[in-house]
């Protein structure tokens, strides 16, 4: 019965011991050294099971099983977490994370050997194990302020939830408790909610309780919008909240979408480990070029997998000598997802008018391309 598998471990000697020992009971063994490398082999070797050590360097086990779960291609190969820590609560977190055995070190050869036929028989017998449905969850970054990214998370809930979501459950919420015009360019009154959900235990959130918040808007989005906060004084969400409220809400609606401003601090660092994916929302101007160029090498420092990633550009107000697609493609190394044309009026009436601009002319081109935006995540 023996079979194919990945072992990441970043002690070469741990990783020596175990592979030889597997070896010798017939498997054919995969090594990874690295959160990353083990994500990469995942896809090119398919294995039959990981085998998987929760405290590595980088990208922890928790992270690379998250991570394998959310990709398709690598979502139904068993998982067993391998550590040191034997803690209720690390086990807790490692089923969360998508692993389906948990052992503590050092685990007996035996053991680890049973244990990896059970589930290796286990899911060939059953086939893949159909997964849980669970929503998309997407975030929207600036390149800096201004660039038109609360637009965009705006236009884009509601296009989907009029097309590819249609019927379907979408969420658009604020990464900030404070500041935001989120709920006042969508025509709704400032709420408290976040500021609550922000004072309360995240361990204790779930869907539900974080849903009572939201305000439908007419369109149907539920909106999490923050409060104006000019003086500092709303609660901010903490990485943990952050979290759990786009855990729990991913695990039971179709779509959360995440405006999350600009910058990576704890919060946004926390959005991108959590999100399956993330629009960086980019300009065609110098400086928010060298801007975006910056965020992209601190992105690929942290490890956020290019796939991952998305870019879109906003030309708000172009010029003669504005950079076109190719241009801003060829500076940036990257490829553009999509490219929202300039509408200032169109923007300016949105809102004075508290109305989506995809609302106010469902007809134009600025439409027509958040159509294609949906249309790309919606497939993803
Ligand atoms: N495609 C567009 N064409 C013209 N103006 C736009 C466009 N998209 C957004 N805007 C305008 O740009 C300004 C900044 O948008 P906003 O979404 O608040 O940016 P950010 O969230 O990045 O700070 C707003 O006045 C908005 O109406
Ligand atoms: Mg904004």
């Amino acid at each position: 019965m023996p079979g194919k598998i990945l072992i990441v471990e970043d002690d070469l000697e741990s990783l020596k011991l175990i592979g030889l020992m597997l070896q010798s009971r017939g498997y054919q063994i995969v090594a990874a050294q690295s959160g990353l490398q083990a994500l990469n082999k995942a896809v090119s070797e398919s294995p039959d099971l990981v085998l998987l050590d929760v405290m590595m360097p980088g990208m922890d086990g928790y992270e690379v099983a998250r991570r394998l779960r959310a990709d398709e291609r690598t979502a139904a190969i068993p998982i067993i977490m391998l550590t040191a820590r034997g803690q209720i609560t690390d086990k807790v977190a490692g089923f969360e994370a998508g692993a389906d055995e948990y052992l503590v070190k050092p685990v007996h050869p035996a053991e680890l050997v049973t244990r990896i036929e059970a589930l290796i028989s286990r899911t060939t017998r059953l086939g893949p194990p159909t997964r849980l449905p669970r929503g998309k969850s997407v975030g929207f970054l600036g390149c800096k302020g201004g660039v038109g990214t609360t637009t965009l998370a705006i236009n884009l809930s509601v296009t989907l939830i009029r097309g590819p979501a249609l019927g379907k459950r979408v969420v658009l919420l604020d990464a900030r408790t404070g500041s935001s015009p989120l709920a006042l360019q969508m025509g709704l009154r400032p709420q408290q909610g976040l500021q609550v959900l922000a004072g309360r235990d995240p361990q204790g959130l779930n869907a539900d309780t974080i849903l009572t918040y939201a305000d439908r808007h007419v369109s149907g989005v539920l909106v999490l919008g923050g409060l104006p906060d000019p003086q500092g004084t709303v609660q901010s969400f903490t990485p943990a909240h952050i979290e759990a409220i786009v855990r729990s809400l991913a695990d039971t609606v179709d779509y959360v979408l995440v405006d999350m401003g600009v910058g990576l601090d704890a919060v946004n660092q926390a959005l991108l480990r959590t999100l399956d994916y993330v629009m960086i929302v980019v300009e065609p101007h110098r400086i928010s070029l060298l801007l975006t160029q910056a965020l992209l090498a601190a992105l690929d420092a942290l490890e956020i997998g290019r796939h991952r990633q998305g870019i879109v550009l906003v030309n708000r107000a172009p010029t003669s000598t504005t950079p076109g697609r190719d241009a801003v493609e060829e500076f940036l190394q990257r490829e553009i997802v999509v490219v929202i044309p300039p509408a200032p009026e169109l923007a300016f009436r949105a809102a004075e008018q508290g109305t989506p601009m995809v609302v106010m002319q469902p007809e134009s081109l600025v439409a027509v391309q958040f159509h294609q935006l949906a249309q790309h995540i919606a497939s993803r």
